[in-house]
Order: structure tokens, then sequence, then C-alpha cells
């Protein structure tokens, strides 16, 4: 099975080791600077391909950093087409100092509007569609919502998708195949619901939307026609960015190798925890997931 992973606002990563704690309003030196083709779209695409499947992937760029955005895509082994838009491809700088969070400071994005969406819906491959990530300004979560139609209408089957904020409610809106809030996303859908796996149930019964719902360190839930929860093994969590990516990739993953739901859900949990084990990125190995699997419990049913 192929899967086309669309990152609507791709990036030049910038992660940025300083050998000292970090100046908040004075001179940073940065000893190592690592750079790397970002976005969500990206680290799912990446755990994808490690797990075997065939990957294309997708977006807007712009700019001078399209060239460099290219050029790091083509170190990675990826590719695949995307639509040239005015402005300029963002950075992301990921400062990381040893001494807790990381700084992240990240430029806006180029600009995509409607047309320009409807140029990246035409030239996507033949695949299973998923869109992970926030939006370069240029859209409206209407418009939105529309391109998810339209594209779904186009391509005989619906997207799959993992953004926030009033884009994700467009999402649900238009009836997507798949979303995948975290525990604070969820809360937009279901506004008024406390509890983030009584809001996914919620949302579903409302919408027909089915939820692959992640709570960190705690684990993960898919709720739809079935529903299941699986615990988070514990780990030394490094970093857990891009967990979420690395959950839905392998979700998807399995789910295509027609693995039951309980099952698929176990893989991405087991994804999750590598990454987040490994510290971030969605670098993975398909060892690696499978190393974490044994660890994972058992699905329970979620009722
Ligand atoms: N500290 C951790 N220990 C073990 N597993 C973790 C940890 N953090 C995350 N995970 C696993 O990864 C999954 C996804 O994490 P999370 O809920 O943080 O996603 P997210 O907020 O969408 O992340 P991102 O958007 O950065 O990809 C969790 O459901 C869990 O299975
Ligand atoms: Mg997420």
């Amino acid at each position: 099975m192929r899967f086309v992973c669309v990152t609507p606002n791709a990036a030049v990563d910038r992660i940025l080791h300083l050998s000292q704690p970090r100046a908040p309003h004075g001179l940073n030196r940065v000893a190592r600077a690592i750079e790397s083709a970002g976005g969500k779209g990206m680290n799912v695409a990446r755990v994808l391909r490690a797990l075997g499947a065939d990957v294309s992937v997708a977006g807007f760029l712009a700019g001078l950093n399209a060239a460099r955005f290219e050029a790091l895509l083509e170190r990675d082994g990826l590719d695949g087409p995307f639509v040239r838009v005015t402005g300029e491809t963002r950075e992301c700088q990921i400062v990381v100092d040893g001494h807790g969070q990381p700084m992240e400071i990240n430029d806006p994005g180029p600009l995509a509007e409607a047309s320009d969406w409807e140029r990246l819906a035409a030239g996507l491959p033949e695949g299973r569609l998923v869109i992970s990530g926030s939006l370069p300004p240029g859209l409206s979560p209407e418009e939105f919502g529309r391109f998810l139609t339209v594209v779904a209408e186009r391509r005989g089957e619906k997207p799959v998708v993992d953004t926030s904020g009033p884009f994700l409610v467009a999402a649900v809106a238009a009836g997507v195949a798949l979303v995948k809030p975290n525990e604070h996303e969820i809360g937009l859908l279901s506004p008024g619901t406390a509890d983030p796996i009584a809001a996914a149930h919620e949302a579903y019964a409302r919408t027909g939307v089915p939820v692959l719902l992640t709570l960190g360190a705690a684990g993960a839930a898919y709720v739809g026609a079935e529903g299941a929860f699986v615990p988070a093994p514990a780990v030394d969590a490094v970093n857990p960015v891009a967990s979420g990516d690395c959950l839905l990739a392998a979700f998807l993953w399995a789910s295509a190798q027609a693995w039951p739901m309980a099952e698929a859900l176990r893989l991405g949990v087991a994804a999750g925890a590598a990454n987040a084990r490994l510290g971030g990125g969605g670098r993975l190995s398909r060892e690696e997931v499978f190393g974490q699997l044994p660890r994972v419990a058992q699905a329970s049913v979620l009722g």
C-alpha cells in the first residue's frame, strides 16, 4: 500500500545545540546545528517507510528555503510533489541546551491560498492520503473543509487528518476518515466534556468520524465503530516530540496490513514509546518499533 503524506507547512528544522545554558536575552553561540526536512507529515512518512510502506511526501514550498528543503529531503531518500507558492518556507529553530525543555522559534510559513491548494490536490499521487500539522497562512478553516471534501470525492477515499484548532474542527465537520487529537486537542471537538476518552466518544457519536486519541505517557485510545484503550509502556522518555506522528504512522501501517484495530493501536503505542525513548523526531527503525511491542499491554475494550 502506498501512502501520501502531506505537510502543508513544511519547514527547514534546525536543532541548535548550545554548549552553555540559554541566555534568554543575550548572545547564544551554537556548538552544533543539525538541519532536516521538517514538519509532521515528514515524521509520519519516515516511520511509514521504516515499517516497509511505499511513501510519497507533498506540500508547499517557497522562496530560498525551497531548495534547502529539497536537498534535505533528498538526503532522507524521500520525494514527492511540492507546489511552489509565494513567500518563504519556514525555518523552525529548536534550541537545546540540556537544561529543561527546548525553546522553539517557528517562522509563520509562506502564503498558500485556495488556488494553491487546488494545484496541490491536482498533483497528488495515488495512495492513502494523510495530512499532518498546521497550515501556512492563506486558507480559512471553511476552505480547508471544502478542500477535504473535494479531495475525498475525487480520490474515492477520505483523508486522514492530524491538525489542531479550527482546522481540526473543520476536518471533523468535513467527515474525514480519521483524526488524531491529543489530550489538549480533543477538548475542541467536544467542549464541555472534561474526560478525553468521553470527549472522543461524544465526538464520534455526533460526527461519525473515528478518533485516534493520544494521551502522552498514559497511552492511546481508538474510538470508532469499535473502541479500545492501550496504556503506554514505561520508558525513560528523552523527548516525546513527534510521538503522535509515530503512533499515527504505525497505526495506519498495521491497519493497512489488515491487523485488528486493537493490535494496530498496540503497534502505534509501541512506536510512540520508542520515539519518546530515543529522543524524538520520528527517526525510528522497524526493529525499534517492534522491539517495544512485547512491552505494550493488551488493549482493553471501550464500551
Ligand atoms: N513519555 C512517554 N512514555 C511512553 N509513551 C509515550 C510517552 N509520550 C508519548 N508516548 C506515546 O506516544 C503517543 C503520542 O504522544 P502524544 O499524546 O504526546 O502525541 P502528540 O501530542 O500528538 O505528539 P506530537 O504532536 O508531538 O507528535 C502516546 O499516545 C503514547 O502512546
Ligand atoms: Mg500531535
